[in-house]
């Protein structure tokens, strides 16, 4: 099929999916149609004898052709589904085996443990280990700075509603930030502001004013492939905040979720540029690892330790014992490395070609970003004449999953049209697909003179 037929098909059958044409009414003749593609009466025949053979309309003689009835309808565009919305690893990308048998071995070695409760900050063999996981990424704490948590979730739940050394109570957070932060803070009423970021980075002179003048407990920042935008601050913007947190005794609460899919070896975290001093550097082992184990691990200054070890056992005593032990062991055999080695560059050829295919098939005026060192997110800016909700389910009919960025917003704070676009459970054909799919929608909605300024760059 020639590209022009092909993309006559894929108009009409959208018109199809999104009920524009409905189940049993009559398509338009195929003398408007060739009017209305400009092309010839052949090539509107032969389209719809593919959509005939696809069972998405038939022809009834001398009346022209009618969609299938909704029954008939449904099943087959019930297809394989996109889904560009899910954050949890693929379980094809996850060495069951390995795992398993780290959980074997874990019963055996932790056997005493599992009978009590173990260190509410975490086993110490692991913390030990931690500590070097991280000295990978410039980040040297003691294994008595360390703490596993269950699940960063659950570290910045703590970190939100402990007191600060700095005797300070409202928190700033990026806008658009990751929404289980928002939630976290919201279930605590905790004071909340939020301060812009976008892909060209932050809005310093908001955040230099915050800092100053807002009594800020602590600035929670996701460094590296930002959920939902999925960029990454420079080197200098890293040294910047952290000398920012230093002149106004604001802490910086690090979440270095992805930390190990990170291919530019040159990209440190904030840590590394304040010391110990007034970072807060955080780790999820649920990308990587496995969302259900619930590991997480935080390496914190030296004040924080005794008011922190009670917040965490007043919270749950204790993390799983064998969650930390199948970790340990993971890591202790090399495993961990080699897996996370692994996902590293699996997510980045992903990346990579979502790069590759956005910039073949999205309008050219539309504004996106997709990172460049890996990560797992990218996300699309809409024009201000397309609603993130109403193309989120235009894109679920046609079978493609896809979130809009609204509850990574608090409410108070003016909301842009975002998509965020997760690779995490794609292969190459669906992101070459969904992207084509988005495009499609995208264009079927013309960018107005009204669109916003731009708020993303390639
Ligand atoms: C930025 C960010 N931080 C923290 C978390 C929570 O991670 P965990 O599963 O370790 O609680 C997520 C989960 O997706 C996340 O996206």
């Amino acid at each position: 099929m020639t590209n022009k037929k092909e993309n006559i098909l894929q108009i009409i059958r959208a018109d199809i999916v999104n009920g524009l044409v409905k189940p049993g009414q009559k398509l338009p003749s195929i003398r408007m149609q060739s009017r209305r593609f400009g092309c010839s009466l052949n090539t509107v025949i032969s389209v719809y004898q593919e959509l005939e053979k696809q069972y998405l309309i038939y022809s009834r003689p001398k009346s022209g052709y009618f969609v299938v009835a909704k029954e008939a309808l449904l099943p087959l565009l019930q297809t394989k589904r996109i889904d560009f919305a899910s954050a949890a690893p693929d379980p094809a990308s996850i060495p069951q085996t390995d795992f398993r048998q780290c959980l074997n071995k874990a019963m055996e070695l932790f056997e005493t443990s599992i009978f009590t409760y173990p260190d509410p900050q975490g086993l110490l063999s692991l913390r030990e280990e931690i500590a070097k996981l991280f000295q990978q990424q410039q980040v040297f704490p003691s294994a008595r700075q360390v703490f596993i948590f269950s699940g960063a979730q659950q570290a910045l739940h703590l970190l939100a509603g402990m007191p600060f050394p700095n005797g300070k109570t409202n928190i700033l957070v990026e806008q658009p930030t990751y929404w289980g932060m928002l939630a976290a803070l919201k279930s605590q009423r905790q004071t909340v502001i939020g301060v812009e970021r976008t892909p060209d980075g932050i809005d310093w002179a908001a955040l230099e004013r915050h800092f100053q003048s807002n009594q800020i407990k602590f600035f929670y920042t996701i460094p590296r492939f930002q959920n939902p935008l999925g960029t990454s601050y420079t080197a200098e913007d890293k040294r910047k905040l952290a000398e920012l947190a230093k002149a106004h005794d604001v802490y910086i609460v690090e979440d270095d979720y992805l930390g190990d899919l990170e291919t530019d070896r040159k990209a440190d975290p904030i840590h590394a540029y304040n010391g110990a001093g007034h970072v807060i550097y955080l780790r999820s082992f649920s990308k990587v690892m496995l969302p259900g184990l619930r590991l997480a691990a935080a390496a914190v200054p030296d004040s924080f330790v005794p008011v922190l070890q009670w917040h965490k056992h007043s919270a749950d005593l204790s993390t799983s014992v064998l969650s930390q032990g199948v970790l340990e062991i993971y890591m202790k055999s090399g495993m961990y490395a080699h897996h996370a080695q692994e996902m590293k560059s699996l997510y980045n050829k992903r990346i990579q070609h979502l790069k590759e295919v956005s910039n073949r098939f999205l309008p050219k005026d539309c504004l996106y970003t997709v990172p460049s060192s890996g990560g797992l997110f990218a996300s699309i800016r809409l024009p201000d004449s397309v609603y993130a909700e109403d193309l989120v389910s235009r894109l679920e009919n046609r079978g493609v999953d896809v979130l809009s960025a609204d509850r990574h917003f608090l409410s108070t704070f003016p909301k842009p049209h975002l998509l965020r676009i997760s690779i995490i459970r794609t292969d190459e054909r669906d992101i070459e697909e969904g992207i084509r799919i988005i495009a499609e929608e995208l264009e079927r909605t013309p960018i107005t003179s009204s669109s916003p300024k731009p708020f993303f760059r390639l």
